[in-house]
């Protein structure tokens, strides 16, 4: 190693199959929802199954600057106060959102209908990313918002009593801006509408109703009208937070491409915006059975079994795009060991997540020697037996990069580095302990963070 070139932070090797039980951790997208409901919210909320990764602890602490009281009992328990009619206070300092994304769109939206100003930082991955996309509804609403070049962070925004409701069609498959638009509807007085061209994970409105406000949602095939009416008050409720399947997606494509693995994910949320990795993974050949169907918090999960399989190259359909957005890196891990070509197209909303994942996932394949190639608005990726592998990858703070470079390294001939590995506690802070319980080569350095 040159001596400008960066330490990894961990590392993964080939080694046996994986075997055993494993869990998947508490859903983010639901866990962000439940502290900010729950913290708009009269009376008491209490949330079970939390992701207690760095990403939720970001969006609790700027609920509490807002004037929620958020405790965690020794049970893992977590109790939210909500604000309830006096409404959220104005923050005393800024309120950081470390490297969420959600966290920080959808409190934005939360905060629009009080009259207070608040001013919004993220990490060096977040400031990045862009905010326009919230704030101008949010603006068509009433809100003033500044920020840096490109509507980014850092950002002024103060809200307003006299918010408008907002009948809206975002120009992106995105549920942060629905639910930035439903949180900010709720204060306003009126019908607050999203039109939504390609359907996307629909957590906020099944939450908003088991915290007692009505939403109507209509259907029309790929798409979705939702609608609520303003102003509605939210009561506390009890939230149970489903496994992540965004997480348990580390996993299964781990255990589908080291040969002879036999593994179980249990607690699996299986909402239908949020499973077509699972599809793509079987239509690939992946063995992957669903069992014991339970329904716990109004969101169905289960038990997956995921065996070592035998993966052929497919097509995924574009439309598929908005129930695995987040899913792509790793399915292009699948891919790189899959007999023939993968082809991901209409997925150009990965160049503004925690880094640009296209290029980033180009960058593992390529320094694994896999042939693959980048469009702008996809990627296709010609799998191959054997990979050399052997890179050091440049993270760019983005944890789902940071995960996939590992498992690739599972099955590569040279080992895999990263050049961070703290982003990963964002979203799967036992990830490292986990891989290990199933088997897996996985181990962080003493330089990790
Ligand atoms: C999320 C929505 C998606 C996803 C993100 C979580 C959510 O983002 O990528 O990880 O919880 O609403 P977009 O809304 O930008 O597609």
């Amino acid at each position: 190693m040159s001596k400008s070139s960066p330490a990894p932070a961990a590392r993964s090797h080939a080694g046996g199959p994986l075997s055993g039980i494993a869990r998947a951790p508490g859903d983010k997208s639901i866990s962000h929802r439940a502290i900010i409901l729950g913290a708009m919210a009269s009376g008491t909320t209490q949330i079970t199954g939390l992701l207690e990764g760095a990403d939720i602890i970001s969006t609790a602490g700027a609920m509490r600057a807002f004037g929620a009281d958020i405790t965690r009992s020794d049970d893992g328990t977590w109790t939210v106060t909500g604000v309830g009619p006096a409404g959220l206070s104005a923050p005393k300092s800024d309120i950081d959102c470390g490297n969420a994304g959600t966290g920080v769109r959808l409190i934005m939206g939360a905060a629009s209908a009080y009259p207070i100003t608040a001013s919004y930082i993220g990490d060096a991955s977040l400031s990045v990313r862009p905010m326009g996309r919230v704030v101008d509804p949010l603006r068509e609403m009433g809100v003033a918002a500044a920020g840096a070049p490109g509507d980014r962070l850092p950002m002024i925004i103060t809200g307003t009593p006299d918010l408008k409701p907002l009948r809206y069609a975002p120009p992106h498959a995105s549920a942060q801006v629905k639910s930035a638009i439903l949180l900010a509807g709720l204060g306003a007085t009126g019908i607050t509408e999203v039109r939504e061209a390609h359907k996307t994970r629909d957590h906020t409105e099944n939450m908003l109703r088991a915290f007692g406000c009505p939403v109507e949602t209509i259907d029309n095939g790929d798409g979705q009208i939702v609608r609520l009416t303003g102003p509605a008050a939210l009561t506390g409720t009890r939230v149970i937070v489903p496994g992540d399947p965004s997480s348990a997606a580390f996993l299964m494509v781990a255990a589908l491409i080291v040969p002879g693995s036999d593994i179980i994910i249990e607690n699996v949320m299986m909402n239908p915006t949020r499973t077509g990795l699972f599809e793509t993974l079987t239509e690939m050949g992946g063995s992957i059975q669903a069992d014991n169907f339970k329904t716990s918090g109004g969101e169905v999960i289960a038990d997956i079994r995921v065996r070592y399989s035998k993966l052929h190259g497919i097509v995924v359909p574009p439309r598929r795009a908005p129930s695995m957005i987040d899913e792509y890196p790793i399915l292009c891990m699948a891919a790189a060991v899959a007999n023939g070509e993968t082809v991901m197209d209409g997925i150009e909303e990965l160049r503004v997540k925690e880094s640009d994942r296209i290029a980033a996932t180009m960058a593992i394949l390529q320094s694994a020697g896999v042939k693959a190639r980048e469009t702008k608005t996809g990627m296709i990726v010609t799998g191959s037996p054997a990979p050399r592998g052997g890179g050091l990858i440049t993270t760019h703070h983005d944890h789902r990069i940071a995960m996939s470079a590992l498992i690739l390294g599972l099955v590569c001939d040279n080992p895999m580095e990263i050049d961070d590995a703290a982003m990963i506690a964002t979203s799967f802070p036992d990830f490292f302990d986990m891989m290990q319980t199933l088997g897996a080569d996985i181990t962080q350095t003493e330089n990790s963070a």
